[in-house]
């Protein structure tokens, strides 16, 4: 090989090492988990109305119904905090989200118009909230190290929701269990 031609392919060689190499810095993975929660927020979007539809508690159907009313602001939230990184708002596929809302959606399959389906979507939706809880409160503070204040109050607020809606998950769960135990009563009567 040529002189000049050989040194041209090493320059190539340590330029693509050195991109390899480009340290990854907090702001980086703040974006990519801005990416997965995004993705996270927009699967639950989809899966929302499906649980209301099943679920026979009306407080149940209504606690389903006001989180999604929530869920979309909260999309509204992540995309302001993408314009204020410059960057289009975009998800990246969260294999997490989706395995969480597959044994949802098994729930929903196997105990179709069973007494114990009410039990099964609200731990489901729980499983979904403790996942947000998790990502939001690393975000947040991820976003006050990153001097970002303003994506850190909009991150507090989505999390603010998502703590008050676990709270009155776990508030539902005694009146949906009575409410299965009596189902199971009169079908056995
Ligand atoms: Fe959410």
């Amino acid at each position: 090989m040529a002189k000049r031609a050989k040194k041209r392919a090493n320059k190539r060689k340590t330029a693509t090492r050195r991109a390899r190499q480009a340290p990854k810095l907090l702001s980086d993975l703040f974006l990519e988990t801005l990416k997965d929660i995004y993705f996270a927020e927009n699967k639950i979007l989809k899966t929302l109305p499906k649980m209301a539809k099943a679920a026979h508690s009306k407080d149940l159907v209504a606690a389903f119904n006001k989180h999604l009313r929530e869920t979309q602001g909260q999309v509204r939230r992540l995309e302001q905090i993408f314009k204020m990184l410059g960057k289009p708002a975009r998800g990246k596929p969260c294999e997490a989200i989706n395995g969480i809302t597959d044994e949802g959606a098994e729930i929903m399959k196997d105990f179709k118009n069973a007494p114990a389906l009410d039990a099964g979507l609200l731990a489901a939706a729980q499983a979904v909230e403790h996942y947000e809880i998790s990502r939001y409160g690393t975000l947040r503070t991820w976003a006050e190290e990153l001097g970002m204040p303003d994506a850190a109050r909009l991150l507090q607020e989505t999390l603010d929701e998502e703590e008050a809606t676990d709270h009155t998950l776990t508030e539902l769960a005694t009146s949906v269990i009575n409410l299965e135990a009596e189902e199971e009563y009169r079908a056995a009567a």
